[in-house]
C-alpha cells in the first residue's frame, strides 16, 4: 500500500504540466495562436467561476435581500431580478458572510424569528447597523435558488472553536442533537450541504493581525472542530496570502498543509492611497491596470512552486477567493460601502484573470470575484427597484462555457501593447474543450486603440464551423447606467472565417471575445 502511494506521488510529480505560453514578437506581425485541440488536459473546475457576497454596503441589503414584505418582487425576501440575472451565469459557488465581516460575525445572531434578532454594528463597513435579517437560512435559501455550492467563512478573529463547531453541526448534522434540533425548530428539517468552510478571513489583517506562524497553529486548532457528520464532506479552507506574499504560503504549507488555501489579489490603476477612478481615467491608467492584472500569472506560479515543495501530490487546492478591481469611492456614494461603477476596462481585466485561472486549473479549484452586487467589481448594480448588469457580468456569462471543460494547451505569439517604454502582450488567451465537445477560445485584446488580427491553428482538429461573441465599446470608460443599461453588451463577432484549416479573426481594440469552434 505504502509503495503504491509513493508510486502515485512520483507519477503525480512527473505529470507533464500544461503548456500555455505567451510570447511577444520582436517585430510587429500577424498574431498567431496554436491550440492543442486534440489533447484535452485537466478539468476546469466550475468553481473557478465563483462569487463572493459580504455584509458590506448594499451587497446583501438592497442588492440581494429586500425582505419578504418589500414591494420589489422577491422570493422569500430575495430579489427576483437579481436572482434571475445571476442564474444566467451558472454561478457555481458563493462565499459568505465576509470578508472582514466574517471575523466579527456571530452566526447565532442570524437565526430564529427575524424580529428577535439582535442589532449589531458593522464596524468594518461604514459603522452601519446590521439587523441580522439575512442569516444562515436566508443565505442557504439563496444558494438553493441559485443551484450553487456554499462557501461559508467562519469567525476565527473574534469567535471560538466551539461557536464554529456548533455552526457546522447546525447546518450539516442530520440527527437528534441540540444544534440540529435548533435548526429544525427554525424551520429547516433536513441539513444543508456545505462544500467549503473558510477558517477565518485575511487573518494577516482584519481577521486578527496574525503572523503566519501563529495563524498556522490557530488554523490547525479551529479546523479540528469542523466535523464531517455522516453524509457531509466539507473542504476546510485556510486563509492564504495577500497577493505575492509567498512567505505566508510557505509557513502555511510547511506547518499546516490545509485542504485548500485562498489567496487575495486586488488590482487598481494607482495604489491603495489613491486607487484611481472607476470611470474617469486616461490611457496610462488603463495600461497600469492591464499590467497589474497580468501579474496574477506570476503570483499564481510563485505560490504553486511553494505549494509543490511541500505537496507534490497536489492535495492542497489553491483558491483565489477574493479578486478583482478596486477603485476610489464613487462620488456621491456612502463611505465604506465600496460601491463602484464598472467599465469595459474592468471587463478586460476580468477576462485576463479568468484566462489565467483556467490555465492553472491543475491547482486552482475555486475563485471568488469580489463582490456579487453593488460592491467592488460587481456583476449587478441596483438602485431601488432598478437593476442593471455590468460589463464584467457579460464576461462571466460569455466565459461560462469553460466551466467543467477540459483545458487545452495554447501557444500565443502576439504583438506588444507598449506605453512609455513598458510593454505587455497585447493579447491574452485560454482555451478549453467544452462539455458539449466544442472548442472554446477566450481572447482579450488589451490594447485600447489597436484592433488585432489573429491566425489560429487547431492541432488535432479540422475546424468546420466557427462563431464568436465579443464585448467591446467605443470608449475606454464605456459603462452601463440606469438611463442606458445596455451601453455595453456582447455582440456577434463579425468576420471570423476558416481558411486552409486555420481560423482567422479580427479582435476589436479593448475587447473580450469567445470563439466557439466545431
Ligand atoms: O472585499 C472587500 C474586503 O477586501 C474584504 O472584506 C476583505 O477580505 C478584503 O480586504
Amino acid at each position: 500500500m505504502k509503495l503504491l502511494s509513493i508510486l502515485i506521488g512520483v507519477l503525480g510529480y512527473l505529470t507533464i504540466p500544461a503548456f500555455c505560453a505567451t510570447t511577444i514578437q520582436e517585430t510587429e506581425g500577424v498574431n498567431t495562436l496554436v491550440i492543442k485541440a486534440g489533447q484535452p488536459r485537466e478539468t476546469i473546475s466550475p468553481d473557478i467561476y465563483g462569487h463572493f457576497a459580504e455584509h458590506l454596503g448594499r451587497c446583501i441589503y438592497g442588492g440581494i435581500w429586500v425582505g419578504p414584505d418589500s414591494e420589489i418582487p422577491n422570493i422569500r425576501g430575495i430579489r427576483k431580478d437579481v436572482l434571475e440575472a445571476l442564474k444566467k451565469l451558472n454561478l457555481p459557488v458563493l462565499r459568505w458572510p465576509g470578508g472582514c465581516f466574517a471575523d466579527e460575525y456571530h452566526w447565532k445572531d442570524g437565526i430564529g424569528p427575524r424580529q428577535n434578532r439582535p442589532r449589531i454594528v458593522n464596524t468594518h463597513w461604514g459603522m452601519v447597523v446590521e439587523d441580522n435579517s439575512f442569516g444562515t437560512h436566508e443565505f442557504l435559501d439563496l444558494c438553493e435558488l441559485l443551484g450553487c455550492e456554499a462557501y461559508i467563512a467562519g469567525n476565527v478573529g473574534s469567535g471560538t472553536p466551539e461557536e464554529m463547531m456548533d455552526w457546522v453541526e447546525y447546518m450539516t448534522f442530520d440527527g437528534d442533537s441540540e444544534m440540529a434540533n435548533l435548526r429544525k425548530q427554525n424551520g429547516r428539517e433536513k441539513p444543508w450541504k456545505i462544500k467549503y468552510f473558510g477558517v477565518g478571513n485575511e487573518n494577516w489583517g482584519c481577521g486578527g493581525n496574525m503572523t503566519p506562524e501563529y495563524y498556522a497553529d490557530v488554523f490547525k486548532r479551529y479546523q479540528t472542530f469542523i466535523k464531517n457528520y455522516p453524509g457531509s464532506r466539507i473542504i476546510k479552507a485556510a486563509c492564504g496570502p495577500n497577493g505575492e506574499d509567498t512567505r505566508w504560503m510557505d509557513v502555511m504549507m510547511s506547518r499546516a498543509r490545509p485542504e485548500g488555501i485562498g489567496v487575495h489579489y486586488y488590482v487598481m490603476a494607482g495604489d491603495w492611497g489613491n486607487k484611481g477612478s472607476a470611470t474617469e481615467f486616461n490611457e496610462g491608467e488603463w495600461f497600469s491596470l492591464m499590467s497589474k492584472t497580468l501579474r496574477i500569472e506570476n503570483i499564481i506560479r510563485a505560490h504553486i512552486e511553494v505549494m509543490d515543495k511541500y505537496d507534490n501530490r497536489r492535495r492542497t487546492q489553491l483558491y483565489i477567493d477574493e479578486w478583482g478591481t478596486w477603485w476610489n469611492q464613487e462620488p456621491g456614494s456612502k463611505p465604506g460601502f465600496l460601491y463602484q461603477q464598472n467599465t469595459v476596462r474592468d471587463a478586460v481585466s476580468a477576462g485576463i484573470y479568468l484566462n489565467e485561472f483556467n490555465k492553472r486549473c491543475d491547482r486552482i479549484k475555486m475563485c471568488n470575484i469580489a463582490q456579487t452586487v453593488n460592491v467592488l467589481q460587481a456583476m449587478v448594480l441596483t438602485e431601488g427597484s432598478k437593476m442593471l448588469v455590468t460589463p464584467t457580468y457579460h464576461v462571466f456569462e460569455m466565459y461560462k462555457v469553460h466551466q467543467g471543460g477540459k483545458l487545452l494547451d495554447s501557444d500565443l505569439t502576439c504583438n506588444a501593447y507598449s506605453r512609455e517604454g513598458k510593454k505587455v502582450p497585447a493579447l491574452n488567451v485560454s482555451a478549453s474543450k467544452g462539455k458539449d465537445g466544442a472548442v472554446y477560445i477566450s481572447l482579450c485584446n488589451l490594447d485600447p486603440t489597436t484592433p488585432a488580427e489573429i491566425k489560429c491553428t487547431l492541432d488535432g482538429m479540422t475546424p468546420s464551423k466557427v462563431s464568436g461573441r465579443v464585448l467591446t465599446a467605443q470608449t475606454m470608460n464605456a459603462h452601463n447606467t440606469f438611463d442606458n443599461p445596455e451601453a455595453v453588451k456582447p455582440a456577434e463577432l463579425a468576420g471570423i472565417e476558416i481558411k486552409d484549416r486555420q481560423l482567422l479573426a479580427a479582435l476589436p481594440s479593448k475587447s473580450v471575445s469567445v470563439l466557439r469552434v466545431e
